[in-house]
């Protein structure tokens, strides 16, 4: 296997993550393929200049193309809303025939993987004990990612990413329907990295001379979550959301909601920083919500 990145990539999963990273790599002169599931998305993404490949990795063909003979793959499909494995992963791997050679593959898997850490700061040598079927899918997707690319002598890197912000990706209709926060005082450490940051840091992995990796993701800067709601909605000029105690968030807060109120931890990003040679743009929520709102 070759060092030097590839030419031609397929993006499999190309949202606002994905979009972003296909925008930059296409400005760098790669080839770039995007998977999507959707017409919609398809036809949105023709526009970037990526080419679409429209597959449902829930119901995969037998002789799906995939558009390119050899490629550097990013994963950012995420796994199925139930269950705890990842089926989509699985069946995206199983689908990969023995002519499409792949240098390596960077996947961007979640924090929810290290499960509650009770507020404590964590590297990525903190055990690995999901509290959440949403974390035992991402644990899933990981280890058979890795099981795959050892098996076929391929590289791979994996991002444990936390919040994702940015323009669009704010919680601004939560905010004008006034739905409740937790109290601040009761709410866990979370953590965030702007999706610009987070585009550049894919691509930093797919480059990086060290490979078969794991990275915590993160602008360095946790806060709680309730703080995150209101600085957000000061910025956006709406009014901040009512507090309620943890034992009246259990009625007022959906099942998805609580389940991010479960686990606190604070991500150490400096293997990340010092490895990848990550400068990020927006290092604390202050700068990345001016971008957001253009100040
Ligand atoms: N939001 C967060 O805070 C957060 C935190 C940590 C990790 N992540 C993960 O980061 C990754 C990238 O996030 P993102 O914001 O870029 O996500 P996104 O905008 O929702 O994009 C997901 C992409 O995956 C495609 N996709 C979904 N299901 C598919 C299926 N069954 N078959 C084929 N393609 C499918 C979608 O295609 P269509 O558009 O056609 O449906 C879309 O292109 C995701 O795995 C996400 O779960 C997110």
């Amino acid at each position: 296997m070759q060092d030097k990145p590839l030419k031609t990539v397929l993006i499999v999963g190309c949202g606002y993550i994905g979009g972003r990273v296909a925008a930059l790599l296409a400005a760098e002169g790669h080839d770039v393929s995007a998977v999507v599931r959707s017409r919609q998305s398809a036809e949105k993404l023709a526009e970037s200049g990526a080419m679409a490949v429209c597959a449902d990795l829930d119901r995969l063909p037998t002789d799906v193309d995939w558009g390119c003979q050899a490629a550097d793959i990013y994963y950012f499909a995420p796994p199925p809303i139930e269950g705890q494995q990842d089926l989509r992963m699985r069946a995206f791997l199983a689908s990969l025939p023995a002519s499409l050679s792949v240098r390596r593959f960077v996947y961007i898997s979640t924090s929810a993987v290290y499960g509650d850490c009770h507020g404590a700061w964590i590297t990525e040598t903190q055990p690995l004990q999901p509290t959440t079927p949403r974390g035992w899918r991402r644990l899933d997707a990981e280890q058979q990612l890795q099981a795959w690319c050892e098996k076929q002598a391929a590289q791979w890197m994996i991002l444990r990413v936390p919040g994702i912000y940015g323009p669009g990706k704010l919680p601004l209709e939560r905010l004008r329907k006034g739905t409740p926060v937790l109290r601040e005082t009761d709410a866990p450490y979370t953590n965030r990295i702007h999706a610009d940051d987070l585009a550049a840091i894919c691509i930093a992995a797919m480059q990086s001379s060290s490979c078969n990796q794991v990275y915590n993701v993160s602008d360095g800067h946790p806060g709680n979550m309730t703080d995150y709601f209101f600085r957000v909605a000061d910025a956006a000029g709406l009014p901040r959301p009512p507090e309620v105690s943890r034992e009246e968030a259990q009625t007022v807060l959906s099942a998805g909601m609580l389940s991010f109120l479960n686990d606190s931890r604070r991500m150490d990003n400096s293997k990340l920083l010092q490895q990848l040679g990550i400068e990020l743009r927006y290092p604390g929520l202050d700068a990345g919500l001016q971008h957001c709102f253009g100040n």
